[in-house]
């Protein structure tokens, strides 16, 4: 089976592997670009980038109601913890670990990770996935950071990037992005959502093809792409 990989609008994705369905950063209620409601997603795991609310989102909702495993910080898991969540496995950055369906590493990210009752939520973090036989770099929230070069060197199938300025890298650094990570595909996120972070992405895409060698793919809300 492909991994299918949809995005659900803002930085969330659905990741359905043969053993699991993977879900990112779950900000669908209040998210006026989001695919699904949040009361519709199935999940067996959640990954949680960073304590904001457009990434949070509907994490403890979606896990009480399904069971799910949330993969976070440490920081993180303890205020799921509080909220009454107890399927957690807590990692840090730099850490991987190797779950039934494939083994998730958290990168660092360049960013803030506040969480919505303003409790410390440790540092925020990008995803590294290695599932079937591919893997996925999923940014999350972060400005431009030259170790992405290092990550890239894990050999990157698909790049997942925010272009969306003004909270994360924008088109430009997210070009510069791509020039060190050299993916074979990458994909924008974390734009149009809100007023503040309109783009173009059809016209970033273009620049990709035409100044990296990645192959870009805009993706509408609830749209997939297959890695196989
Ligand atoms: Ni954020
Ligand atoms: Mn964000």
């Amino acid at each position: 089976m492909a991994l299918k990989v949809t995005w659900l609008g803002h930085a969330c994705f659905l990741i359905e592997t043969e053993k699991a369905k993977i879900l990112i950063d779950p900000f669908l209620t209040g998210n006026p670009l989001s695919a699904v409601k949040a009361d519709d997603v199935e999940a067996d795991y959640i990954l949680v980038s960073h304590g904001h609310g457009d990434h949070l989102g509907d994490t403890v909702e979606i896990a009480k109601r399904t069971g799910a495993m949330i993969i976070s910080n440490f920081e993180i898991q303890n205020w799921l913890a509080d909220q009454g969540v107890e399927t957690v496995h807590p990692q840090h950055i730099g850490g991987g670990f190797d779950y039934p369906w494939g083994r998730v590493k958290l990168t660092i990210a360049h960013h803030g990770s506040s969480l919505p009752d303003g409790s410390y939520g440790g540092n925020p973090c990008g995803f590294l996935l290695y599932i079937q036989g591919k893997k996925i770099y999923h940014a999350c929230d972060t400005g431009l950071f030259y170790d992405m070069k290092l990550i890239g060197e894990e050999g990157i199938d698909l790049a997942i990037l925010p272009i969306g300025d003004n909270f994360t890298m924008g088109p430009d650094d997210a070009i510069r992005a791509i020039k060190l990570i050299e993916p074979v595909q990458v994909v924008p996120i974390h734009y149009d959502t809100f007023e503040v972070i309109k783009q173009d992405p059809n016209a970033w895409a273009q620049r990709v093809g035409q100044e990296t060698s990645a192959n870009p793919t805009v993706l509408q809300p609830g749209e997939s792409i297959e890695l196989s």
